[in-house]
């Protein structure tokens, strides 16, 4: 990944009507804009990515916007890759969690009043020098605690069990024996299939615990000891190929613990709403919305909360999908009677793109100059109190996290821009605690559209990412045609929700064809769609022939300058979902 990230971008005098006497490419901490924090960026042309990897956002402080009324599960995570499919099993039972890192002090464990504990797994072993480890205050009964895994581990050597090093690692499916009369393992058959994923194994349990399950390798695959609330499995309740992982977490969550199930879309609406109207006050708010699900769905719940005092901004850059922004005023001004300020700045977006061909110079000048535009627009509103951000739980606990910094940096390249360092606004992000699918579902709940709160991711820098070299406003119209093409095929196919995403790319390449009598010289559009359930890692999605027969003689026939439709059958790795 090349950091393109300059002090000064080149083109920054081409406008000397808003002169920008700030350092821009750089975060308000002083670093490269295109190393900032967000790294779940892959959502619906989320414009506030480039606001929000910029913005000094303060550290999570949890009473600022955190629920306050639902019973709480608190998962401490260890380093496990399954910890946050933990936080979204428990939230699918609706009883809300919340991730912390592991060494999270007692005390802010017990502010949140969580009514549960779960430890999740790790790669570490307990004998590393640098294992994670808890407060040891977590052992003293107050509070249930079941431990997962590397969880389980920890409980047993902390608590004076012996922990070795297996002969043999066990990994993958497995078969477990778990005791019938365990208040875990209430209404599940005394053999269950499970996933385990472990090198050391516990061979000596503590003082008080007695085993709850077993498997041919591991004697204590659950442990349990219920007169101080301590409980753990070596498996993983939450993967898929756990098949009843679901009811031991919620034997455990809901049946020991106790824990009310009343965490729905419906109640974090209205305590949502309760709390923004409380903060804001009679202040004033401001909004960028991007066309994405995360932005419309925290506009509208801002909005529901305080009405006209929220201003929403639109910068429409031209490089939008077709009907975008007539979607985004139907949804936003005419249905729901949001103030909302359209931008057309479709000709300042093309000007500065004109000649760059440079992948990552491209979105770092869309980044650019969303924000003058942005800018500009929200001065001309006066005073200005607050900022609506979609910013959503992962990201949050990705720039929580040391460990996932590293990880961080490999989608870098998504993020473009950045803010002044003499932002005068607030933060509000009312879906800081929320996951992806809890954001559609409150969306769901508020009334928005599906076509709006169920649509495939698209990229910030929007379609000019999708034209291979120079952006022009003729190649957009190209391409703007085409894609819909894609699009309305695939729906018309029953296909789109099933596809991560699926759109066209113009190439530069052209080709020779016939139309009618007469040779034609012209582009070739490559049509992309893939499976995928985080935008990680992507298979090009087996589309049935005739579907893509119809794309493409739509495409020929019906978008000007193009003769020839190819199909993308590269999965990613070793190639990306977009092609710049
Ligand atoms: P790649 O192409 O890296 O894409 O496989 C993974 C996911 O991220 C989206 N994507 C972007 N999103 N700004 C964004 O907001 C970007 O510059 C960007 N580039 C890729 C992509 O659409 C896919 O969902």
């Amino acid at each position: 990944m090349t950091d393109t990230s300059t002090d000064t971008s080149p083109d920054q005098t081409d406008d000397p009507a808003t002169p920008r006497p700030r350092e821009r490419g750089r975060t308000v901490h002083g670093e490269p804009a295109n190393a900032g924090h967000r790294v779940l960026a892959p959502d619906d042309a989320e414009v506030e990515a480039y606001l929000e990897q910029a913005l000094h956002a303060p550290p999570p402080t949890r009473e600022d916007g955190a629920p306050e009324g639902p019973d709480t599960v608190v998962i401490l995570n260890f380093g496990s890759q399954f910890a946050q499919l933990i936080a979204r099993r428990v939230r699918e039972m609706n009883v809300y969690s919340e991730l912390l890192p592991h060494d999270t002090p007692w005390s802010e464990v017990q502010r949140r009043n969580p009514k549960a504990v779960i430890l999740t797994g790790s790669p570490s072993s307990v004998y590393d020098a640098d294992a994670p480890r808890a407060d040891p205050a977590l052992w003293s009964g107050r509070i249930p605690v079941l431990g997962i895994c590397y969880g389980l581990q920890l409980m047993a050597h902390e608590l004076g069990g012996e922990v070795l090093p297996s002969p043999k690692r066990e990994y993958g499916p497995t078969a477990v024996q778990v005791s019938d009369d365990h208040e875990l393992f209430i209404g599940l058959e005394r053999e269950q299939p499970v996933w385990m994923s472990h090198g050391d194994t516990i061979v000596r349990p503590p003082e008080g615990f007695r085993p709850t399950a077993q498997t041919d390798a591991t004697p204590y695959a659950g442990l349990a000891d219920p007169a101080r609330n301590l409980y753990g499995i070596q498996f993983h309740p939450e993967v898929a190929h756990t098949p009843r992982g679901k009811d031991i977490l919620r034997n455990f969550v809901v049946e020991i613990a106790g824990a009310r199930p009343t965490w729905t879309p419906a109640s974090l609406v209205d305590t949502t709403v309760a709390e923004v109207r409380e903060r804001v006050g009679e202040g004033h708010v401001i909004c960028a919305l991007s066309g994405g699900v995360d932005s419309a769905v925290a506009a509208t719940l801002v909005h529901r909360a305080i009405g006209e005092q929220l201003t929403c901004i639109y910068v429409d850059h031209g490089l939008m999908r077709k009907r975008e922004s007539e979607l985004l005023r139907a949804t936003f001004a005419e249905n729901l009677g949001m103030r909302l300020v359209m931008v057309d700045a479709r000709d300042r977006f093309i000007r500065r793109l004109a000649g760059v061909e440079d992948p990552e110079e491209k979105r770092r000048i869309i980044g650019d100059e969303f924000i003058r535009v942005f800018e500009e627009e929200a001065a001309k509103l006066g005073q200005i109190d607050f900022l609506v951000q979609g910013t959503l739980y992962p990201d949050v606990i990705e720039s929580t996290t040391a460990e996932t910094k590293a990880a961080a940096k490999i989608k870098t390249h998504h993020n473009v821009g950045g803010l002044p360092a003499d932002l005068r606004f607030s933060l509000i992000e009312p879906l800081r605690y929320l996951f992806k699918d809890e954001v559609r579902r409150v969306g769901v709940e508020l009334g928005l559209p599906e076509a709006m709160v169920l649509r495939q991711p698209f990229p910030g820098p929007g379609l000019a990412i999708r034209i291979i070299g120079e952006v022009t406003a003729e190649r957009l119209d190209t391409l703007r045609e085409a894609d819909w093409i894609v699009i309305d095929e695939i729906k018309a196919a029953g296909l789109y929700r099933s596809l991560w995403q699926s759109f066209a790319i113009l190439t530069p390449v052209r080709s020779v064809g016939v139309m009618g009598d007469g040779r034609t010289y012209a582009n070739v559009v490559a049509v992309r769609a893939v499976t995928s359930d985080d935008g990680m890692t992507a298979d090009w999605a087996r589309l049935p022939y005739e579907v893509l027969a119809r794309i493409s003689s739509r495409i020929v026939n019906e978008v000007p300058g193009v003769n020839r439709v190819v199909y993308d059958i590269s999965s990613k790795p070793p190639a990306t979902i977009e092609w710049e």
